[in-house]
């Protein structure tokens, strides 16, 4: 017997989309699981807007206020696609009403604003989850399999990038719709909490925790027009993030991000070097998984490109024939599935609240170790 579950979307903007999708497609394809999302409410500031996307997404009802939505008995969870600044306040109050919490990354602007985040829904005992999505791109879970199958031996390295190149003009202005990530204030933070924490979560996933962290941050563009004052103000975000840092299983780290590297558009790419094998990966090719392994035959030993679209392979039995790609969105409708899997079992579903804190502590501690140039512990 299906279970509904009434989910109430909070902002319908890029992620807003890509969660609804999750949603609408996650029974056709994962059709063995008892729990059925209904699009019950989606809310926006703007009636008109909030309206169309109800109606094109084929959500039942619309709101304008957060709180009217999160005091609505008829619904069950709350999915928050704000951006960072709004998160905490909706989370408590969602986790406070009894609902479970869905909420984008980062999980605040802060490691302190989250903190109470965690503390809310551990209180309440609410489902909750964090979308750091690429764990579920079945390439980057693959990884994962191998990396726990203990084949790579011990690990030397881990290395990550988050190139992009969309703020590179003088003339972008900074806040306001679409334009927040450029505004400390909504933000937090620029590259570091918006890039360098996905590489930052699947980093602590495939390789344990990061003990500390040496980082060095650049405004380029120290003055943009803000939208919302129509003032030229100063940029507080970091357009460009480099950190090295230890794991605690002793390999060493490299990340780097920016929004300045002409010709990259989101290339997030990892590698892992181990004693016995390494593996990489590469969002721009996002079905291929690299590996090489030492204990081949050396006559014919190199990087072999596994096409991760096989029966046998992460996600995969549920898609198409073997050879056949899947995209980006498939990742969230991967995420719902295991969302409504663990409801199921009981269990959580990773990364929870508490999971995406070591996240932000890591990206707070990245930040601190730039601003004072030094060494800093996480
Ligand atoms: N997992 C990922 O890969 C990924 C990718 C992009 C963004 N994100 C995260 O998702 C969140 C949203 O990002 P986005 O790219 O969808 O932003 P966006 O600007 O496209 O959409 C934000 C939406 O929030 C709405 N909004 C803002 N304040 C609101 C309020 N007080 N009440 C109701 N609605 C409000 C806006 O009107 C808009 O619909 C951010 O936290 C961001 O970091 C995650």
């Amino acid at each position: 017997m299906a279970k509904e579950l009434r989910i109430g979307l909070v902002g319908y903007g890029f992620m807003g989309r890509t969660h609804t999708n999750g949603y609408k497609r996650v029974n056709d394809f994962f059709p063995e699981l008892e729990y059925r999302p209904v699009l019950q409410a989606v809310c926006g500031r703007t009636e008109e807007k909030a309206k169309e996307f109800a109606d094109q997404w084929q959500f039942n009802s619309y709101e304008t206020d957060w709180r009217k939505l999160v005091a609505r008995d008829d619904i069950d969870a709350i999915d928050i696609v704000t951006p960072n600044d709004t998160h905490a306040e909706i989370a408590i109050a969602a986790a406070e009403a009894g609902k479970m919490v869905l909420c984008e990354k980062p999980l605040a602007r802060t490691a302190e604003e989250s903190q109470p985040m965690v503390d809310a829904v551990e209180k309440a005992g609410v489902a909750n989850t964090v979308w750091y999505n690429y764990r579920r791109i079945p390439a980057v879970t693959l990884a994962k399999q191998i990396v726990d199958s203990g084949k790579l031996g011990k690990i030397f390295h881990y290395r990550a990038n988050f190139l992009q190149d969309w703020t590179i003009s003088e003339d972008l202005p900074q806040g306001g719709a679409a334009l927040w990530r450029l505004d400390a204030k909504a933000a937090g933070s620029g590259v570091t909490g918006d890039l360098l924490a996905h590489c930052i979560d699947t980093a602590i996933w495939l390789n344990g925790s990061i003990k500390d962290v040496s980082a060095t941050t650049e405004t380029f563009i120290k003055e943009r027009m803000h939208t919302q004052t129509g003032k030229v103000e100063k940029v507080e975000i970091d357009d460009a993030c480099l950190f090295h840092c230890h794991f605690e299983n002793g390999s060493l780290g490299l990340f780097e991000s920016t929004r300045y590297a002409r010709g990259h558009k989101a290339l997030y790419t990892f590698e892992i070097n181990g004693e016995h094998a390494s593996i990489r990966w590469d969002l721009h090719d996002l079905n291929r998984l690299e590996f090489f392994d030492h204990s081949d035959d050396s006559k014919v030993r190199g990087w072999r490109s596994v096409h991760v679209t096989d029966g046998d392979q992460p996600y995969m039995d549920h898609w198409w024939v073997p050879g056949l790609s899947i995209g980006y969105e498939h990742s969230f409708v991967h995420q719902v599935a295991d969302f409504l899997k663990s409801l199921e079992e009981g269990t959580s579903c990773e990364p929870t609240f508490r999971t995406a804190l070591e996240t932000a502590k890591v990206c707070d501690a990245v930040l601190k170790s730039a601003a004072g140039r030094c060494w800093q512990d996480v």
